[in-house]
């Protein structure tokens, strides 16, 4: 499904030059639940905002499926994140002024799906997390692990090929780590493609598939037994 082949990322400032990526190479399949894991600054976040087309590569190629994303001009990338991608954030990224249902439904209205539609799915994506109690809150009466939950309605309720999470843990106790967790495994063994960035062992040995870089590079990528 992801085929990055020498894929690099420089930052340039006035004086300083930071390389982010170098010859990334890395193929990921539809199905697979993918950790990254290495120390701060070794950028996985880099990397997880290139595959989510927040970011591009300075140079390199990013294919998805038989798009080449990388020549993509940016109207037509922002309609491919919208029907094929999913995000989670450390920070759960919920808008403060909306209800976590609209925080939820947002990306169907931009998608124009209509109204009907978009209440079943809201409404299935809230039961899958486990938070539909809280549908009428706001973001900030909700506990870090309801908003997380609440953050992961959002990025599955298009039903997305792709979803991303860079620390999705990182700002929760075991507790509600666990929760999430399990969350994403369960998406995982429903079909969902999963790439997610921890510093947690434990949380990475979840996953199928564990990528540690350093300064930039893959060096080793090891599938898990299950
Ligand atoms: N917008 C930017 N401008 C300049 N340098 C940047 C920018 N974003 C990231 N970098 C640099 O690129 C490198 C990789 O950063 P990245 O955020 O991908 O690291 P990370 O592995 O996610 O770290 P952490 O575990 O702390 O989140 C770092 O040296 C960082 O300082
Ligand atoms: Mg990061």
């Amino acid at each position: 499904m992801i085929f990055l082949s020498g894929l690099n990322r420089l930052y340039r400032s006035d004086d300083v030059e930071t390389t982010a990526l170098r010859s990334i190479d890395l193929q990921i399949d539809a199905g697979e639940f993918v950790a990254i894991m290495g120390p701060s600054g070794c950028g996985k976040s880099t990397l997880l905002n290139i595959l989510g087309t927040i970011d591009r590569p300075t140079s390199g190629q990013y294919r998805f499926g038989d798009t080449d994303l990388t020549t993509l001009p940016e109207a037509a990338l922002a309609i491919f994140r919208r029907n094929h991608l999913g995000y989670v954030f450390q920070s759960f990224n919920l808008i403060d002024d909306l209800t976590i249902e609209e925080n939820i439904e947002l990306g169907l209205v931009y998608r124009k799906i209509p109204r009907q539609a978009r209440r079943e799915k809201v409404a299935a994506s809230m039961d899958r997390v486990g938070i539909a109690h809280r549908a009428r809150h706001y973001p900030n009466q909700l506990s870090g692990g309801q908003q997380q939950r609440a953050a992961i309605a959002r990025a599955i309720v298009g039903n997305p090929q792709l979803i991303l999470a860079d620390e999705p843990t990182g700002n929760l106790d075991t507790e509600n780590g666990a929760q999430v967790m399990d969350i994403l495994a369960g998406l995982n063994a429903e079909g969902a493609t999963i790439v997610m960035v921890t510093h947690s062992p434990s949380h990475a040995d979840i996953a199928r598939r564990r990528i540690d870089m350093l300064d930039g590079r893959v060096v080793i990528s090891v599938r898990n037994a299950i």
